[in-house]
């Protein structure tokens, strides 16, 4: 989540950056709910934080204040605490921190670099996330390590890299850590590929009434429609000990807005051949009007 400020105007809107910050938390394997505020200004409101908090006098393109000042690999360790101090209880999230982009520099750095603005805001935005994220460029191998993970959420999101099989199934692994299984202890990640190049994770979600339970996979396949996303490409599912072949009602779900969807499903280190939903669902209910009128 993005608390986005505007104080001055800039054509670029929210969800670039929201499209930005959920491919990086994607290659990075964080699926935790993480929360961070965007400020965009001009020259002279940048020049002013620069100066009160960093002593330096003068306009510059973005600044990142991270609330953590933890080391990638670190971040969302279990065993550091340092990480639960992010943990943010109003908005029931971590908060990274604070990152703030200078439109005026965007725009003259555009022009010169000959990309857009939309480019060049991207950029700033993916370098000011790496640093809330406790990646530097102090070092030759800081630097090195840092300019990897800004080239490939940059990558992913300007869709020129969508994330291939392994980068699904890893991601439906990752997305097992949320499953709420107080009642079967079947942990159940799912990662749903749309055609945009965004992915959409989810968990199994039990209830005391069972039948109330939700699915990994329907987890997955709402919070992308609530996204604003209808066109699916492939669905990994992941599960510890048994094969978690999706059930009826899931298969019935996908089947609504892609019925060729790929299904790719792992689990204990075995992974099945990749297979489609038409193959797992003939057959599925597509119109109750076709059916009365024909
Ligand atoms: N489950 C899924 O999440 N996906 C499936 O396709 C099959 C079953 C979950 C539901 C429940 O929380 C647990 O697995 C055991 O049935």
């Amino acid at each position: 989540m993005i608390m986005i400020e505007r104080q001055v105007g800039c054509s670029v809107p929210d969800e670039v950056f929201q499209q930005a910050a959920a491919a990086c938390f994607l290659s990075m394997g964080i699926s935790r709910p993480c929360a961070l505020s965007l400020l965009l200004t001009d020259n002279a409101r940048i020049r002013d934080i620069n100066h009160t908090w960093r002593g330096m006098d003068q306009a510059t393109d973005v600044l990142s204040f991270p609330s953590l000042s933890l080391a990638p690999d670190r971040l969302f360790n279990q065993d550091d605490p340092a990480s639960l101090e992010a943990w943010d209880s109003e908005t029931g999230a971590f908060y990274l921190g604070d990152i703030i982009i200078s439109v005026d520099k965007a725009q003259e750095q555009s022009a010169q670099l000959g990309h857009g603005l939309r480019r060049e805001m991207l950029y700033l935005f993916v370098h000011g996330l790496c640093h809330l994220l406790g990646f530097d460029h102090e070092t030759r191998e800081d630097q090195l390590h840092m300019r990897k993970q800004e080239e490939l959420t940059l990558q992913a999101v300007t869709g020129e890299l969508t994330p291939d099989d392994d980068q699904l199934l890893q991601a439906a692994r990752a997305a097992r850590a949320q499953a709420y299984v107080p009642y079967s202890n079947y942990r159940v990640g799912a990662a749903l590929l749309c055609e945009d190049g965004r992915v959409f994770t989810g968990c199994n979600v039990e209830n005391i009434s069972y039948g109330l339970t939700n699915c990994a996979e329907r987890t997955a396949v709402f919070k992308a429609v609530s996204e604003g996303a209808q066109r699916f490409e492939a669905i990994a599912i992941a599960a510890d000990q048994t094969a978690p072949w999706p059930c009826g009602a899931c298969r019935q779900v996908m089947s609504e807005f892609a019925p060729k969807l790929r299904v790719l499903v792992t689990w204990d280190g075995e992974q099945s051949e990749m297979t489609s939903l038409d193959r797992l669902l003939p057959h599925s209910f597509l119109s109750f009007q076709e059916d009365r009128n024909g």
